[in-house]
C-alpha cells in the first residue's frame, strides 16, 4: 500500500458511517428504542446483541428510515438515510425478508437489484453490471444457482443471495439483522467472512447475532442493546458476565457468588 493509500484509507477510517443521536423510538405505547447513541465506522464489524424484543430490528430499521424517531437524528454518511438508500450506499438484509417468494425471479435477478439504485428497474443493465452481479455471485458461492428462482433456494442460500445483491451494489453500509439465524453451517461461514472482508475493503457493517460464543470472531466491536445501549465496546467487554447479566438477565455468576 502506498503512503496515499494510507492516508486515504486513515481519513475514511476516521469518518463515521452511521450516526444515531439520542434517537427513540415508539409503537403506539410499546417503547423500542430509548435514547440511543451510536457510531459506526468504515472498516469494522459491529456486532449487535440483545434478547428477543431488546430493539435490534428497530435499531435497523431507523438506520435505513424505515421507521422515523420520535426523538433524535440518524445520520447515514452524513445525510439522511433516504439519500444514503437512493445513492445505493445502504444495504439491508432484513430478519425475515419481506419478500414475496413464491415471485419467479432469479437469483441473478435479486443481486442485479442491488445495480440499479436510484436508476430504476428499466434501465437496461450494462456489461458492467453483469460483470459486478457475477463477481458478487461468486464470492458468496451461489454462482452455479444464478438462474435459479429464489423461492427454490434455503434459508441460508437466500440470505446469501442479499449479500451478494450488497456486494455487487458496492454498498458502504451493509445492516444484517441475524443472518446465521436457522442457516446452513456452509451459508454461516461463508457470511461470517464476507463481512470480514466487506469490512476490510472499507464497508461499516451491523450485523445482529444470538451466537455470542462466535462473537469475538465476527466483530471488531459489540453493541449490548436493552432499548438503550448498555456496553458497546470490544467484544470481550460485551460478554463480560456482569453485562450478559444486565441484557440477558443470565445469571451466570450466581454460583460463584454463593460460595464467595
Ligand atoms: N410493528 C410493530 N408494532 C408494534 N410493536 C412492535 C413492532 N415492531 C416491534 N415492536 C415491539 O418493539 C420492541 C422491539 O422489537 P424489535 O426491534 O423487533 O426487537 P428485536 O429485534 O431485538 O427482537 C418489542 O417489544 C416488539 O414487540
Ligand atoms: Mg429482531
Amino acid at each position: 500500500m502506498s503512503a496515499a493509500e494510507v492516508g486515504v484509507a486513515v481519513g475514511v477510517a476516521g469518518a463515521d458511517a452511521v450516526e444515531l443521536a439520542d434517537v427513540t423510538v415508539h409503537y403506539g405505547d410499546v417503547l423500542a428504542l430509548d435514547g440511543v447513541t451510536l457510531s459506526l465506522r468504515p472498516g469494522r464489524v459491529c456486532g449487535l446483541v440483545g434478547v428477543n424484543g431488546s430493539g435490534k430490528s428497530t435499531l435497523f430499521k431507523a438506520i435505513t428510515g424505515l421507521v422515523r424517531p420520535d426523538r433524535g437524528a440518524v445520520r447515514v454518511r452524513g445525510g439522511p438515510p433516504g439519500a444514503a438508500r437512493r445513492a445505493g450506499e445502504l444495504a439491508y438484509v432484513p430478519q425475515s425478508e419481506a419478500v414475496d417468494w413464491s415471485f419467479p425471479v432469479s437469483v441473478r435477478d435479486v443481486v442485479m437489484t442491488g445495480r440499479h439504485g436510484g436508476l430504476g428497474f428499466t434501465r437496461r443493465p450494462r456489461r458492467a453490471d453483469h460483470d459486478a452481479v457475477d463477481r458478487a455471485l461468486e464470492r458468496v458461492g451461489l454462482a452455479d444457482l444464478a438462474d435459479r428462482q429464489v423461492g427454490r433456494l434455503s434459508g441460508g442460500q437466500r440470505k446469501r443471495a442479499f449479500v451478494a445483491r450488497g456486494i455487487a451494489q458496492q454498498a458502504r453500509v451493509l445492516l444484517l439483522d441475524e443472518p446465521f439465524s436457522g442457516v446452513d453451517k456452509r451459508s454461516e461461514a461463508t457470511i461470517a467472512r464476507l463481512l470480514r472482508e466487506l469490512a476490510a475493503e472499507g464497508a461499516a457493517v451491523l450485523v445482529s447475532t444470538h451466537d455470542l460464543r462466535a462473537l469475538p470472531d465476527l466483530a471488531d466491536e459489540a453493541v449490548l442493546l436493552m432499548r438503550r445501549v448498555l456496553v458497546h465496546g470490544p467484544p470481550h467487554e460485551v460478554l463480560r458476565p456482569d453485562n450478559l447479566v444486565r441484557a440477558f438477565g443470565l445469571d451466570v455468576t450466581a454460583r460463584d457468588g454463593e460460595a464467595g
